[in-house]
């Protein structure tokens, strides 16, 4: 891309224990629907502004098919696909996703698109080909819908917009005065 989109703070503090069973704590699940992701992202200070803006870095990478497979064979519970995916885009997943016990296999998460940072992720939106119902979601709430609509109108509206907020998230619970420690060496404890 070989460009600068943001400022990013040096000389961070990093805490000192570090639990696998924490990991996923206070994180939005791709199953989630608008108010739960609205709500999840309120109680760190993020707006639904920055829901939408943010969720556009799924325009890049890659996701395991346990995050989407509900989405495609059992949607309601009693089986069935979700209404609101691209049948054709659907089709294609559930190719790649079939066997239930497959753990590894991964999709691109946004679709002809998904090694480019861009704008393109709100396109696959609008095109019913965002990957989680959690995408999917963001086209249920009239003034998240909007944004999509202004992110999608120039790459420019959303590098600027993502630049802020992704600034806003780096904030999240920093570890000030005497908590955790600088480390001599970044990627052990000291
Ligand atoms: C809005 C709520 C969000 C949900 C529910 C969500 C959920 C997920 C899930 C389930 C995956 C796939 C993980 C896997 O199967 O390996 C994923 C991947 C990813 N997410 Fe999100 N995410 C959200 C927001 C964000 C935000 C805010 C960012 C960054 C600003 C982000 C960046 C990414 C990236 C870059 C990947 C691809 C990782 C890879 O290629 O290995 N996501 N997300």
């Amino acid at each position: 891309f070989g460009k600068q989109l943001w400022k990013v703070p040096t000389g961070r503090r990093d805490g000192i224990v570090s639990l696998a069973s924490e990991a996923l704590i206070g994180l939005p699940s791709p199953f989630s629907n608008f108010s739960a992701l609205k709500d999840n992202f309120a109680m760190s200070d993020l707006s639904v502004h920055d829901l939408v803006t943010l969720s556009g870095a799924h325009t890049i990478g890659v996701a395991h098919c346990g995050a989407i497979r509900k989405r495609l064979f059992n949607f309601t519970g009693a089986g069935g696909q979700d209404p609101s995916i691209d049948s054709e885009y659907a089709e294609s997943l559930k190719m790649k996703c079939k066997d239930p016990k497959d753990t590894t296999t991964t999709v691109d998460m946004d679709p002809d698109s998904f090694l480019t940072f861009d704008n393109h992720y709100y396109s696959s939106l609008k095109g019913q080909k965002g990957l989680f119902q959690s995408d999917a979601a963001l086209l249920t709430d009239k003034k998240a819908s909007k944004h999509v609509e202004e992110l999608l109108k120039s790459p420019k509206n959303f590098f600027d917009q993502f630049a802020v907020s992704v600034q806003k998230m780096g904030a999240i619970k920093v570890l000030t005065g005497d908590q955790g420690q600088i480390r001599k060496k970044c990627n052990v404890v000291n």
